[in-house]
């Protein structure tokens, strides 16, 4: 049997759709009901900080009311279990992977949960509601803190350290996304490119499904448990 040296796991709001978290595309999805031009943009934060702070302070107190589901406790459990390298990329900005104990997560759309200076740039946990005027914990001034999440025209964090792990990945997995956002939406071609064998695990196949070579469909909380068991005896 295979063993795999090192396995990258991409994650997106599906994986968190059993937890209660919306998705963005899917019929009932966030950017179906909300304007993202309005919301989640730079020029969208510029011209009406109080809208956007609505907006992310509604999802960031819904994260109070969810857990993770048996699809981020399998993660967890294959990080936990298996030999090899295993990196979890996720573009959910909900803290429930790291609560389920995955330890090597890059968070590369950022995290509702944290909040950033954009005078001193730092970087600081976020739990309640964040208004134009809120003090940064860091410099102590009013006035600059916006929601450490990246919007539309940003660059993603950790891009270089995903790049240099795409380029040594041996099984690149596709969790819960629909391919729509990119750079995210690259890294199964580059993985395919590097020569990794790709799997795509989804409620349904997405517009990608041709790059994958194995794929698996129905929910995450029932497809992910069974697909991570299987890695962990096979090794
Ligand atoms: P999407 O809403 O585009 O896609 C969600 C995917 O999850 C779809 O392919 C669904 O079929 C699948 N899905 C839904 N329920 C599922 C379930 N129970 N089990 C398994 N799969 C399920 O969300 P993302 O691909 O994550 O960016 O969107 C990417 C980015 O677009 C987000 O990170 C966000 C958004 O704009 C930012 O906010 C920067």
């Amino acid at each position: 049997m295979t063993l795999y040296q090192n396995i990258i796991i991409l994650t997106g709001a599906g994986i968190s759709a059993e937890s209660g978290l919306a998705t963005f595309r899917n019929k009932g999805g966030i950017w179906k009901k909300y304007d993202l031009m309005k919301l989640a943009t730079p020029e969208a934060f510029a011209s009406n900080p109080d809208l956007v702070h609505e907006f992310y302070n509604a999802r960031r107190s819904g994260l109070k009311k969810v857990n993770p589901n048996a699809a981020h406790y399998a993660l967890a459990r294959l990080d936990e279990k298996y030999p090899g390298n295993i990196t979890l990329i996720t573009q959910n900005v909900d803290p429930l992977h790291e609560r389920a104990g995955s330890r090597n997560l890059l968070h590369m759309h950022g995290e509702l949960n944290k909040a950033r200076c954009v005078s001193c740039h730092s970087i600081c946990p976020w739990f309640n509601d964040l208004f134009s005027q809120s003090i940064c914990p860091g410099c102590g001034k009013a006035g600059n803190m916006r929601p450490h999440i990246v919007w539309f025209g940003e660059i993603p964090f950790h891009i270089e350290q995903i790049n240099i792990r795409l380029a040594q990945c041996d099984l690149f997995i596709s969790i819960g996304t629909s391919g729509n956002v990119y750079p995210a939406a690259g890294f199964v071609q580059a993985a395919q490119d590097f020569g990794a064998e790709t799997v795509e695990l989804n409620l349904e196949p997405t517009d990608s499904r041709n790059l994958f070579s194995v794929a698996h469909y129905g929910k995450a909380t029932e497809i992910v448990p069974e697909y991570v068991a299987d890695l962990i005896r096979q090794e």
